[in-house]
């Protein structure tokens, strides 16, 4: 693992190992096949940002599961917008199904709040969200969160899928901004 990484002149710390990062996905993994088992639930992908998460937690399910693709946005470089876009929609019929929305990160919410009432509204059996970071004291709604891989501090990562305008998700590792620390 780099002990710094620079993006856009930000410079970025370690903070969560790919080892750590592997080790708590089998366990969301396993939680999932023991709430989820016979349902052979959607795992919804967000794109960007969630798609090494996802691709490692599904391949972690040991279950009769689907895999689909959305792409929302809501981030311009290290803050939020407020506004969330939808760029491609869901093609799928959920209506009965289990949907296990995975996130990379939940900052604000607003990205996880627009999308489950947009969900909802298709009459699917149930919801369910898989987040692998969380920000506890930036969210800013009503929102229930099924399956965290780490609640953070309101700092600004990069790495493991996320990214600072479109660098550094090949990052293996997650990092954090320096100054922030
Ligand atoms: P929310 O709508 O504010 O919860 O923002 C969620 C989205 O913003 C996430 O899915 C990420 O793509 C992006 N985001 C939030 N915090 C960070 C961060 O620290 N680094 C990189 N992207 C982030
Ligand atoms: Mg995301």
């Amino acid at each position: 693992m780099k002990q710094e990484v620079t993006y856009q002149g930000l410079t970025f710390e370690p903070y969560i190992t790919k080892e750590e990062i592997a080790a708590r996905v089998q366990q969301l993994a396993q939680e999932i096949e023991k709430d989820c088992a016979g349902t052979c639930p959607l795992f919804l992908c967000v794109l960007n940002g969630a798609f090494m998460f996802a691709s490692d937690l599904f391949r972690a399910v040991d279950m009769d599961a689907e895999i689909s693709f959305i792409r929302l946005q809501s981030y311009e470089g290290t803050g939020s917008t407020g506004i969330v876009k939808e760029v491609i929609g869901l093609t799928e019929n959920i209506e009965g199904r289990t949907v296990i929305i995975v996130e990379d990160i939940v900052d604000t919410g607003n990205t996880m709040v627009k999308l489950v009432k947009d969900l909802e509204a298709k009459n699917p059996a149930s919801v369910k969200i898989a987040t692998l970071l969380y920000k506890p004291d930036s969210v800013q709604c009503d929102l229930k969160l099924d399956y965290v891989g780490f609640p953070i501090p309101s700092k600004f990562i990069v790495g493991y899928g996320l990214d600072l305008d479109g660098m550094a998700r090949n990052l293996p590792d997650i990092y954090v901004l320096k100054k922030d620390k």
